[in-house]
């Protein structure tokens, strides 16, 4: 296949981020992800992190208008160049469209969006015990995935603290936003044959097998074209 243009969907806590980063390490492409970059702004102080705040906090999402700059211009980078991983872009359907729109102009495509499938409740026992290191955003659980030391992140070695919006009635406002405004993208990508579905309550090796399985079914068919 010569370019991998691929988007991760799903729920809050449905493990975007945990098989991002095993993507991202596996294929050697660009990672972007969308609350990491935003985290980092509201970190830095910067006029982006100042404005996304409030929605984040308060478990809504940031415009429209605002995340299709910051990711259209990435998807346009020479980095990205042999493709991409997105994750928590589009989150709308009118991101969706910029994203193809942008895609369309570069004579490219989006080779698949992976829709990691896990219900309410195991998303509200998920975030319950996330822990996320303050320097690099790795991902931690306190039952399914510990750190070895407690607090302490395995890679970098920085604290883990408990995300602001991972606060239970924001977790609830999430959820809600995401049924109404992210989960008609599975439609969207659905009606044009990119959509792939993987179960996400499987263990997170599972469910990298599977993903991984997925994409080399697509690339056997890609060559048989
Ligand atoms: P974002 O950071 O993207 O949050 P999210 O989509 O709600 O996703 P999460 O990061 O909470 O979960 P995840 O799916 O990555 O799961 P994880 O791997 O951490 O966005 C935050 C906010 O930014 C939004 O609310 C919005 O305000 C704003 N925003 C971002 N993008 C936007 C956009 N495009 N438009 C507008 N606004 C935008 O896993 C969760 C936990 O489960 C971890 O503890 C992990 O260790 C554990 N875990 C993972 N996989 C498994 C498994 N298989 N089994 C057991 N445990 C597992």
């Amino acid at each position: 296949m010569s370019e991998l243009n691929l988007v991760l969907l799903g729920p809050p806590g449905s493990g975007k981020g945990t098989q991002g980063e095993r993507l991202q390490e596996d294929f050697r492409l660009p990672y972007y992800a969308t609350g990491d970059i935003l985290r980092a702004a509201v970190r830095d102080g910067t006029e982006l992190g100042t404005e996304a705040k409030g929605y984040m906090d308060r478990g809504d999402l940031v415009p429209d208008e605002v995340m299709v700059g910051l990711i259209v211009e990435r998807v346009s980078r020479e980095e990205a160049g042999d493709g991409f991983i997105l994750d928590g872009f589009p989150r709308t359907t009118a991101q969706a469209e910029a994203l193809d729109s942008k895609m369309s102009e570069l004579d490219r495509s989006i080779t698949a969006a992976i829709l990691i499938d896990v219900s309410d409740d195991e998303v509200i026992r998920r975030l319950g015990g996330r822990r996320t290191c303050v320097k690099e955003g790795h991902i931690f659980h306190v039952e399914f995935d510990p750190p070895k030391n407690e607090g302490v992140c395995d890679i970098c070695g920085a604290r883990l603290e408990i995300r602001d919006d991972d606060k239970p009635e924001v977790i609830r406002k999430r959820l809600a936003t995401y049924h109404e405004k992210t989960e008609p993208l599975v439609g969207y990508y659905d009606s044009r044959s990119v959509l792939r579905r993987i179960d996400g309550e499987q263990d997170p090796d599972a469910v990298e097998a599977e993903i991984r399985r997925t994409l080399s079914t697509l690339r056997l068919q890609d060559e048989a074209v």
